[in-house]
């Protein structure tokens, strides 16, 4: 596919919409097409779906929760990522199969494995050209996330054991794929983390 896929990973509370926004603006400054989307949700079937994930109220099972991301990430490759590769433009998305690996597989305690071979079938084996994985430990994107002033959803207010198995299986994840993933520290100022992330994508445009 000739176009380019990236996307940012980490625990909620780390930044990775100010570093989307920040990479997308440098792509077109570069001249690129970018499509900057979003998972769950970057779809208009995915938008009924996010709001199931992120505000039911009442039970919803890990296997439930697991296959209402795959079904959103489904369409949304189908119908926005993949048509956007093949034509040539660049796309940028917020979270993508990782976070399921991350958050079902490690943080509900599900097998990553099966997670992850559940995504990959939702979405045909698509892998991002670039995965950039922002890292903080879990209370201290916790704190941040509380600062922001906005009420925390259905994920965002489970217990900080939740976020440090999805912080770990991240780390995990990144060091079996050192070629697709750049982990950023990112307790360094917003500056710094565009640097880092700008060198790696100007090696793959
Ligand atoms: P996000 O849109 O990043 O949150 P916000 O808009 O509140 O910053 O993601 C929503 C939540 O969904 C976030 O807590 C992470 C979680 N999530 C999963 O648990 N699994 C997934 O596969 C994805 C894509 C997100």
């Amino acid at each position: 596919m000739a176009g380019l896929f990236i996307s940012f990973e980490g625990i909620d509370g780390v930044g990775k919409s100010t570093q989307a926004d920040l990479l997308e603006t440098w792509l077109q400054s570069q001249g690129k097409t970018v499509v900057r989307t979003l998972e769950p949700g970057g779809t208009e079937v995915g938008i009924e779906i996010r709001k199931i994930l992120l505000h039911h109220r009442g039970d919803l099972t890990p296997r439930a929760e697991a296959a209402l991301f795959a079904a959103d990430r489904a369409h949304h490759v189908a119908s926005k990522i993949r048509p956007a590769l093949e034509r040539g433009e660049v796309v940028i998305t917020d979270r993508y199969f990782d976070s399921s690996v991350a958050y079902q597989g490690a943080g509900r305690e599900l097998s990553q494995t099966e997670v992850r071979d559940l995504s990959l079938w939702a979405v045909g084996g698509l892998l991002p050209d670039l995965t950039v994985l922002l890292d903080l430990p879990a209370d201290v994107a916790r704190n941040r996330r509380n600062g922001s002033g906005t009420e925390p959803d259905r994920l965002e207010s489970e217990k900080i054991e939740f976020f440090e198995r999805a912080r770990q299986a991240y780390l995990d994840l990144a060091k079996a794929e050192p070629n697709r993933f750049l982990v950023i520290d990112a307790a360094a100022s917003v500056d710094v983390m565009q640097e880092q992330i700008v060198n790696r994508v100007t090696g793959l445009i």
